[in-house]
C-alpha cells in the first residue's frame, strides 16, 4: 500500500489534507461482535488518536468496513497491524484518496443488524472495487452508504443518477417523535423501515432508523436520528449529504433551543450545511430557533404542525423539502479521485 506522507502529514489540523482509506474485510468473529468491537475500540483509541488518525468501523452481515483518515505514514503503520489481525481476512481496499478530514473525532462504530447474507455485502464490495479499478471512486460517505445502506427503492434507478436521492435527517427536541414520524411514513407508504445502531467514543448506543419513499420524480430517504447521535463523528461526516435537518419542536422553548444548538454545533465548519426546518405547534415557538439560526448563518424554514400528529407534520414539512432537491443531490456521485493505494 502506498500511503506516502505529504507535507501536510505532520499537521492534524481540521481541514488539512489527509490520507483517507476505506476497506472491507470478512469477519471471523464467532462470539459477541459487540464485545470484539469494544476491544478494537479500546486499541484504536489508544493507538490512533496520538497519531492523528480517526476511524469509523462498521460491522454488517459478517463484514467489517473501516474508514480511516490521518497522516499517510500513520495509516500505513496501523493498517499493517490491522491487516494481520486474525479476527478478519480478505481485506479489500474500496476507497483511497487524499482530501479534507471528514471524521471529526477519533472513533465511531456501527453495528447493523439485518437479514442480508454475507454474499449481498460481498456483491457491493466487489462493485466498488471494480469501479475503483476503473479509476472511479465515490467520496467516503457515499462508499459507506453504498455498502451499509444501499438505495433499493426502484424509483432511484429511474433517476438520471441513482445515487442522487434526497437525504433528510429528522430529530425531535424531546421524546421519540422523529422515530415515530419515520415509522408512520414507512407504514403510510408501505416501505420498509430500516433500524440501525451506532456507537461513538462516548455515546455507546445511538439509534437511527430510515425509510426510502418516492415523492414525485425523486426518491427521498428520511433518517431519524437520536439526539445523542448528533455529536457522533460519523453523523457529522454525513451532514453535507443532507438537504435538510427537520427538527420536531415542542412547547418547551429550552429543549427546542438545546436541540438547535446540537444541530448547529454538528454543522460547524461545513461549507454548505443542510437547511434547518423547524416544525412547531405554534408560530411563536419559531421565534427563538429562527433568531439562533440567523445568528449562526443558517437557513431556517418554519412549518406549523403538532409534532405528535405524524400526518400533519409530514404534510407541513414535505412541501418545504421539495424546493431544495438540487442541494440534496450534490455530493455523492463517483469522481476521479487520485488514488494513494497500490492495492
Ligand atoms: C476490523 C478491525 C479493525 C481494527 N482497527 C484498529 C485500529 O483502527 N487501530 C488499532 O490500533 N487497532 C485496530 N484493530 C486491532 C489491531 O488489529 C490490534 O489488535 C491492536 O492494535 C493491538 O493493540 P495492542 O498491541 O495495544 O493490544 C482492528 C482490528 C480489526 C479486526
Amino acid at each position: 500500500m502506498d500511503l506516502a506522507p505529504t507535507s501536510h502529514d505532520t499537521s492534524p489540523d481540521e481541514g488539512a489534507t489527509v490520507a483517507r482509506i476505506m476497506y472491507a474485510s470478512q469477519s471471523t468473529v464467532t462470539t459477541s461482535v459487540y464485545a470484539e468491537m469494544e476491544k478494537i475500540r479500546a486499541a484504536a483509541v489508544r493507538h490512533n488518536e496520538p497519531l492523528g488518525v480517526a476511524t469509523a468501523l462498521l460491522y454488517q452481515s459478517g463484514w467489517f468496513v473501516q474508514w480511516k483518515e490521518g497522516p499517510g505514514s500513520a495509516l500505513l503503520r496501523i493498517m499493517d497491524r490491522v491487516a494481520g489481525d486474525p479476527r478478519h481476512h480478505s481485506v479489500r481496499i474500496v476507497h483511497s484518496s487524499r482530501g479534507p478530514r471528514l471524521l471529526s473525532g477519533p472513533w465511531s462504530m456501527a453495528i447493523v443488524q439485518c437479514d442480508e447474507s454475507p454474499a449481498d455485502m460481498s456483491r457491493r464490495v466487489l462493485e466498488l472495487r471494480r469501479a475503483m479499478d476503473q479509476g472511479m471512486q465515490y467520496p467516503p460517505p457515499a462508499v459507506w452508504r453504498r455498502l451499509s445502506t444501499p438505495m433499493r427503492h426502484p424509483g432511484a434507478a429511474r433517476q438520471a443518477d441513482p445515487d442522487a436521492f434526497q437525504r433528510v435527517m429528522v430529530c425531535s427536541s424531546e421524546g421519540v417523535s422523529a422515530f415515530e414520524l419515520t415509522q408512520w411514513l414507512a407504514h403510510a407508504t408501505g416501505e420498509e423501515l430500516v433500524h440501525r445502531r451506532f456507537a461513538g467514543a462516548q455515546f455507546l448506543d445511538v439509534a437511527s432508523d430510515y425509510v426510502d419513499v418516492e415523492r414525485g420524480d425523486r426518491v427521498l430517504r428520511l433518517i431519524a436520528m437520536a439526539r445523542n447521535g448528533l455529536q457522533l463523528p460519523l453523523t457529522r461526516a454525513f451532514l453535507p449529504d443532507y438537504s435538510h435537518v427537520v427538527m420536531l419542536l415542542g412547547t418547551d422553548v429550552e429543549r427546542n433551543l438545546a436541540l438547535m444548538q446540537r444541530v448547529i454545533q454538528a454543522c460547524q465548519g461545513l461549507v454548505s450545511p443542510p437547511a434547518l426546518l423547524g416544525v412547531a405547534p405554534r408560530q411563536d415557538l419559531h421565534d427563538a430557533p429562527y433568531a439562533l439560526a440567523r445568528r449562526c448563518g443558517h437557513i431556517y424554514l418554519a412549518a406549523l404542525a403538532d409534532p405528535e400528529d405524524r400526518e400533519a407534520c409530514w404534510a407541513a414539512a414535505e412541501p418545504l423539502l421539495q424546493k431544495w432537491q438540487l442541494a440534496a443531490n450534490s455530493s455523492s456521485g463517483p469522481v476521479e479521485l487520485r488514488r494513494v493505494s497500490g492495492r
